[in-house]
């Protein structure tokens, strides 16, 4: 699915200003995260799972599973290096994926994604956790996803 930047802009304009008003809500940190992978799997058509892995604090190089939208995974812990989460973490940077067919370091969740894009999330200067997003199509994302979805993920560091 192609859509065009300015297009793409709209929509995540759109997803940053009814982000502001999740995060003000009064539920639990984990409701309104789980408000947000609604939003974003609402709101952006190739959006097809969208979720948050989150540093267990018990262990400080594993990710757990944390609120989601999509089919359920087995991958509920990932140790950092791990797939595309734990190389994201490991590296500290967004890991864009737009064939995972080419990706050795992959853990699979579903033969219909073809595409992901891992967004990491700091609090301080430490990494805090991730936003995971996969989609069934083949080179989805361009460098709006990866600017808004930084942008989300910084705004939602304040409330982790
Ligand atoms: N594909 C991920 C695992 C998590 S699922 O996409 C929900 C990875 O390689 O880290």
């Amino acid at each position: 699915m192609v859509i065009p930047a300015q297009e793409k802009e709209a929509i995540f304009e759109k997803i940053l200003a009814r982000i502001e008003q999740v995060l003000q809500l009064p539920v639990s940190v984990e409701e309104r995260l789980h408000h947000v992978c609604e939003l974003l799997a609402e709101q952006v058509p190739y959006y097809h799972w969208v979720g948050f892995y989150l540093v267990d604090s018990q262990s400080p190089r594993e990710l757990v599973l944390g609120p989601f939208v999509g089919e359920p995974t087995e991958h509920t812990r990932i140790p950092f290096g791990r797939g595309i989460c734990g190389q994201a973490a490991e590296r500290g940077e967004t890991f864009v994926v737009q064939d995972v067919s080419q990706e050795t370091n992959y853990l699979s969740c579903s033969v219909h994604v073809r595409s992901e894009i891992v967004v990491p999330i700091f609090k301080e200067g430490k990494i805090v956790g991730g936003l995971d997003i996969d989609s069934h199509d083949l080179e989805p994302f361009s460098k709006e996803d990866q600017i808004y979805l930084e942008k989300i993920c910084d705004r939602i560091s304040q409330i982790l």
